[in-house]
């Protein structure tokens, strides 16, 4: 490429150019000649010249001419590189590293040794090009190029002021005093070559300055990690403050100070690209470390293994374990990791998390109890917007809030900065006191106010070029802002439309992406030179080989604001393309095309039109939505599918399902408004309209019922109505589906035979969509329900078997099944059996916290305690339930516990205090369910009969009995008949007496439940 001529024949051709200018020259040379022959002496010269020229033709430069012993090589006359400076140091270097191995030769053979000093300047000259090739080249630059050299030590390398601009970062340099040069009016500032190689050695992007200050922050966090060791305790550190004050610097700098294996420690990041994909962060972390994890973990227990398979499973995003069950696993792991080390968890940017996530980090500072880990969490401020009151009340949590530095750290940041940056005259003395000021102590800015000053310094050739002594305070924007902008807005046009390329792929890309981006587009702008140039200006940063990142989200997302929202579209659209629909991509592809369609609506507002992708994006989005409510990750449901829902065209045929889908997981998280507000949307957005109408006229009737919005006679005469329409629709197997619901819920208050059937009337219709979410909460619902229905107990129990194998890895669906199976076991006489699946389910509910399944397990605790005839543990079970029903939010009321208690007390002979429990109870409850009131008037009769009123007595069980009138429940009837046989024998009144005691007998018998048939029996022939 030397040398390459550029054209022949024709006149010469004139070119003002910037080039940098190359002088190599030999020290002592006349001494040189003096003690050499002139044989040896030419040949020894030879070699230097071939040396020279081959080193100069290797970094691309061109040899001009020689003057007596000095080679003058131009570096950008011919061809201009935007390294052009940097080539020509290390041509530099190459030539006399050359002569080092010339000398290795030659000093024993001829007892000399070369010597070479070089100088280099860069600046605009006329470069003369002669017809054959040859070329000429005029300027100042080359005088002081060969001035510079003159004044160079042996064996060093001289650079002026302009070269000393471009080269800092890729070439170590510093600066020796001002030169007075011969014909130069002024002392020329000048810098001696440190480390020619220095920018290709650390990899582009690296450099940074120093820690500066941060000093008591470290000192908190250590002791954070002290009070953890020490005390075996859980601690929340969460890092506060804004963008680029050096939180993520701050915690890793920390990381940094720990000794080899002082703790065990996990990163992850939550990504604004991840958005919606709540465990990301967990399943980053847990990647980047499982073959260190997985063994400890397993450990060859049951909980290990299911740790494991849950772990995996987030890992993998493969089907969803429960919220709690993720949960757990997530405290098992650390349980078994602190048992060793310390555990230091980091959660970055954890402003960006999904709530479940901040749940779950809750959670652990929360509930694990003596085991050493801190959690580290790394948030800007906005992250008390979502959560006011993070860390609060933990027994260990404390908040560091990241001020700005002060002035004086701010001064020597930018020093260090400018250091290392190699900006180092003495006129930048003025610019870096300003920027010190102006930075507000935020080190991000100061970096990009210096990075910033140091581009609008004379910068490639090709930029325009700025007089290296000015103030750049003039030119620094107030706001970060403009500050990010400005800086982007310095680059060449071909740098600047790979960031915007890179911009619309994500903080993080890779090589490829930005090929195949730049090669749709037709432009040449991915080649490596300009991706390094970016390198070089510290906008991204290297990952590994193959992958980029911008160096701040904050670049990248100015950069993207920035770009004409038409390029977005498209540029969004085709990464869509290449990423395709399935595998790990999907997610991305589904962002991808949701951004392209918020772009189109904003540039076209009156186009209702999506782009072809649309739909499969919206699948993407609807299936993770689907498989966040199944694992109940209830805001992250409703939020996927929202963002799903908006990617359907008015007609597609899944919109009214992922609508009530939406609605239930509000539902779920009783938003009543949120609720309405969806169905509402979807009622608006037509679709198929009479479908549309009828299916969110069923559902605002469940919502209303479950919400307690409306009485539910009021909803039986609505749902009633809509029966009508619904025959015209008998092949819809979504409106039956959730018509069968609302039906199932307003039996539930006494038909329990049929709301089993119309939920197993929803199952079918729920199989035939292939819908395994609503498939999984019927089953649920049966399987409770099968507590109380008339049918024998043994298929209730045949249900319970077949749900605890499906639910084996979900255990939050698995307790309610434990809890039914304990019942039916009870009433048929296996006291032990139930107790121990009881105990089991206690077990689960306690790992999972799930505290509404730990009162529903207490009550049963007490149901089947009180069967076995154990009235004092029964009676306290029932009042712990009860106490544990009013604590918990969103709870069913506490009334039946309290009612059962009440009847416990009886049973042990405290009947003044039964009948005080059930005066308090009945002024307490609002209005009672029927179950409670049965219970009260029965239990009101056993008392009053006690006292030998029994007249009140007789007409309290007749009120029971007349409650009960509606209640299918076969053990519920048989309890109010048994009492009426009880009172009424006592009244005198055996022949009625006796007929209901008959009864309950048929009524237990009928369910199967053999326990309580011989308990009547017993009494018949004179027993308790
Ligand atoms: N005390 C410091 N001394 C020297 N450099 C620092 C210091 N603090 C931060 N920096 C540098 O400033 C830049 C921004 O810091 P960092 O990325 O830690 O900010 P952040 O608070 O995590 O910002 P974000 O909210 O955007 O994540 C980094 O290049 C970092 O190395
Ligand atoms: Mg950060």
């Amino acid at each position: 490429m030397c040398g390459t001529p550029v054209g022949s024949g024709g006149p010469s051709r004139e070119a003002r150019k910037t080039v940098t200018s190359l002088f190599i020259d030999i020290v002592g040379s006349t001494e040189l000649a003096e003690r050499l022959d002139p044989e040896p002496l030419r040949e020894l010269l030879d070699r230097y010249f071939a040396a020279c020229v081959s080193a100069v033709g290797e970094y691309g430069g061109e040899v001009e001419k020689f003057i007596g012993d000095a080679v003058m090589a131009v570096f950008g006359a011919s061809v201009t590189r935007e390294d052009d400076a940097v080539r020509a140091v290390r041509a530099a270097a190459g030539a006399l590293g050359a002569l080092g191995a010339l000398n290795a030769d030659v000093t024993a053979s001829h007892g000399v040794r070369l010597e070479a000093r070089c100088g280099l300047c860069t600046g605009e000259v006329m470069v003369i090009t002669a017809p054959d090739g040859g070329f000429r080249v005029v300027g100042d630059a080359v005088n002081t190029a060969s001035r510079l050299q003159g004044a160079a030590r042996p064996g060093e390398i001289l650079i002026g002021e302009r070269t000393a601009a471009v080269v800092r970062g890729h070439v170590g340099v510093e600066p020796v005093p001002r030169m007075r040069l011969k014909g130069k009016a002024a002392a020329v500032p000048a810098w001696r070559v440190t480390d020619p190689a220095a920018g290709e050695r650390d990899g582009p992007g690296t450099p940074g300055a120093p820690l500066v200050g941060r000093d008591d922050e470290l000192h908190e966090l250590g002791h954070g990690l002290r009070r953890v060791r020490d005390r075996g305790q859980v601690c929340l550190v969460t890092v506060l403050g804004a963008p680029g004050i050096g939180k993520t610097r701050l915690v890793g700098e920390f990381l940094a100070t720990l000794a080899d294996g002082a703790a065990v420690v996990l990163r992850g990041r939550c990504s604004a690209y991840g958005r919606g994909v709540t465990y990301a962060p967990l399943a980053g972390m847990l990647h980047e470390n499982w073959a260190g994890l997985a063994g400890p973990v397993s450990s060859g227990s049951e909980a290990g293994a299911r740790a494991v398979r849950t772990l995996e499973a987030v890992m993998a995003a493969g089907e969803p374990a429960g919220v709690e069950e993720i949960s757990w696993a997530v405290r098992y792991l650390l349980e078994e990791l602190g048992g060793e080390r310390p555990v230091i968890m980091v959660w970055d940017d954890l402003h960006r998390a999904e709530e479940t996530l901040l749940d779950l980090i809750d959670d652990i500072a929360t509930w694990l109890l003596d085991v050493p880990v801190l959690l580290l969490c790394v948030a800007r401020t906005e992250l008390l917007e979502i959560r006011p009151a993070w860390g609060g009340g933990k027994p260990c949590a404390s908040t560091l809030e990241l001020g700005p530095l002060t002035r004086e750290e701010s001064a020597r940041l930018v020093g260090e900065l400018a250091a290392h940056a190699e900006v180092q005259s003495h006129e930048h003395r003025d610019a870096r006191e300003r920027i010190a000021v102006e930075c507000e102590g935020n080190p991000l800015f100061a970096e990009l106010m210096l990075d910033l000053f140091a581009d609008t310094a004379p910068g490639p050739v090709g930029t325009a070029p700025v007089s290296i002594g000015t103030a750049p305070g003039a030119r620094i924007p107030p706001t970060v802002h403009a500050l990010l902008s400005a800086r982007l807005d310095q680059l060449p046009d071909d740098e600047r439309r790979l960031v915007e390329m890179a911009a619309v792929a994500g903080r993080d890309f890779s090589h490829d992406t930005l090929r195949a981006m730049a090669g749709d587009e037709g432009a040449d702008v991915a080649a490596p030179e300009v991706v390094n140039r970016l390198l070089r200006r510290r906008i991204v940063q290297r990952v590994d080989r193959e992958n980029l990142r911008f160096r701040q989200s904050l670049l990248r997302d100015t950069a993207y604001a920035q770009t004409p929202k038409a390029h977005r579209r498209r540029r969004h659209l085709f990464l869509a393309r290449g990423l395709g629909r399935d595998g790990e991509g999907r997610l991305a592809f589904a962002c991808h095309v949701e951004a392209a369609c918020h772009l189109q609506r904003d540039l076209l507002p009156g186009d209702t039109r999506l782009p072809d992708l649309a739909p499969h994006a919206a699948g993407v989005l609807i299936e993770e939505g689907e498989r966040a409510l199944r694992r109940k990750d209830l805001p992250a449901a409703a939020a996927l599918l929202e963002r799903g829902r908006a990617l359907l065209g008015a007609g597609d045929p899944r919109r009214l399902a992922v609508a009530l889908h939406i609605c239930d997981a509000w539902l779920g998280m009783q938003d009543a408004e949120r609720c309405l507000a969806v169905l509402a949307a979807e009622e608006s957005a037509g679709g198929d309209g009479r479908r549309t109408r009828i299916t969110c006229a069923i559902q605002r009737c469940v919502v209303a019922l479950r919400l307690g919005l409306a009485p539910p006679e009021a909803v039986r005469a609505d749902a009633d109505r809509l029966a009508a329409e619904l025959r015209e629709e008998a092949d819809d197997d979504l409106i039956w589906c959730r018509y069968h619901q609302l039906r199932a819920y307003l039996h539930l208050t006494g038909e329990s035979a049929g709301a089993d059937a119309s939920l197993r009337h929803a199952l079918a219709r729920a199989r035939a969509m292939r819908d395994r979410y609503e498939e999984d909460r019927l089953l649920c619902a049966i399987c409770e329900v099968a507590k109380w229905t008339p049918g024998r107990l043994g298929e209730g129990l045949e249900l319970c078997a077949a749900l605890s194998a499906r639910f084996a890895a979900n255990r939050a669906l698995l307790v309610p099944v434990l809890v039914t199976r304990a019942y039916l076991t009870a009433l048929a006489g296996r006291i032990g059996d139930a107790r121990r699946t009881l105990g089991a389910a206690r077990e689960h509910a306690g790992d999972l916290h799930l505290d509404l399944a730990d009162a529903a397990v207490l009550e049963m605790s007490g149901v089947v305690e009180s069967l076995a005839g154990a009235h004092d543990r029964a009676e306290e079970l029932f009042r712990r339930a009860a106490a544990a029903l009013r604590a918990a939010p969103r709870a069913p009321d506490a009334d039946t516990a309290e009612a059962a208690a009440a009847r416990e007390l009886f049973h042990r002979g405290r009947t003044g205090e039964a009948a005080a429990a059930l005066d308090r109870l009945v002024r307490r409850a609002a209005g009672p369910g029927l179950r409670t009131r049965i219970a009260v008037a029965s239990l009101r009769g056993r008392i009053a009969s006690a006292y030998g009123r029994h007249d009140e007595a007789v007409a309290m069980v007749a009120e029971a009995r007349e409650l009960s009138g509606p209640v299918d429940d076969p053990c519920l009837a048989g309890d109010v008949l048994f009492d009426a046989a009880v009172v009424l024998r006592a009244a005198g009144r055996s022949g009625e007496s006796a007929d209901a005691a008959r009864r309950a007998a048929g009524r237990y018998a009928a369910k199967g439940a053999t326990l309580l048939v011989s308990r009547v029996e017993r009494w018949v022939d004179g027993g308790a």
